[in-house]
């Protein structure tokens, strides 16, 4: 079954959560974002590939790309339509009952900063929260001991988005590449 809700474009906040399958959310009309639960593999690896090659300040390397377009097949994977072009989505990886992670997402740059990044994560963490056990969505990002500005803002937005820094793991990716471990509980 269909689902749908509706956001206006710039409007995000007013979007309501309906349950399985796709979201729209705003009135159908030009300006208007939609989003969709994706199923499909396929689709989600070409969602996926399409956003991150458009955004090479987050995501330069070739080889992290295909890593990301393989691993978001298995993944609960939602996304965002401006008149049936993918502009963002958000892909989340199952670690066990209690604990998800956000394994990736991604907003073309003119849709950044109107609301849709979180808008998605909002819809995620409802559908994670559907699951009475599960307690924590986490995200790792590049640490702020590192100077890479873009990253900055993405830190920005998950610590404005509720998550607070856990832990440096810098044998993770690298000591060039500080890696940090960011989390937020899904219950009161
Ligand atoms: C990070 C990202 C997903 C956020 O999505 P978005 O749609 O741009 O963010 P929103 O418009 O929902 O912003 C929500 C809040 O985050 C903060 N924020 C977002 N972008 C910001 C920026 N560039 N600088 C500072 N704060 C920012 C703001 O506080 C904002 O709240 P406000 O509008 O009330 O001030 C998106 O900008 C993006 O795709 N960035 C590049 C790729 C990336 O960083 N992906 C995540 C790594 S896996």
């Amino acid at each position: 079954m269909i689902r749908s809700t509706v956001l206006p474009y710039k409007a995000s906040r007013v979007a309501s959560f309906l349950g399985k399958g796709s979201i729209t959310v705003g009135r159908e009309r030009p300006g208007s974002i939609r989003f969709d639960e994706i199923r499909c593999g396929v689709d989600k690896s070409r969602i996926c590939s399409a956003i991150l090659r458009q955004l090479p300040d987050w995501f330069g390397l070739e080889f992290a790309i295909g890593d990301y377009e393989r691993k978001v097949k298995s993944q609960w994977f939602l996304a965002a339509f401006a008149e049936d072009k993918p502009v963002g989505f958000i892909s989340i990886e199952e670690h066990n009952l209690y604990t998800s992670e956000i394994h990736v997402m991604g907003i073309l740059g003119i849709f950044q900063g109107h609301g849709l990044g979180s808008e998605l994560l909002r819809v995620a963490e409802a559908k994670l929260r559907m699951t009475p056990d599960k307690q924590f969505l986490m995200v790792k990002t590049l640490s702020d001991t590192h100077p890479d500005p873009h990253y900055r803002q993405t830190r920005r937005f998950y610590r404005k988005m509720g998550f607070y820094p856990l832990a440096e793991l810098t044998a993770l990716w690298g000591e060039e590449n500080p890696c940090l471990l960011m989390v937020k509980t899904l219950r009161p």
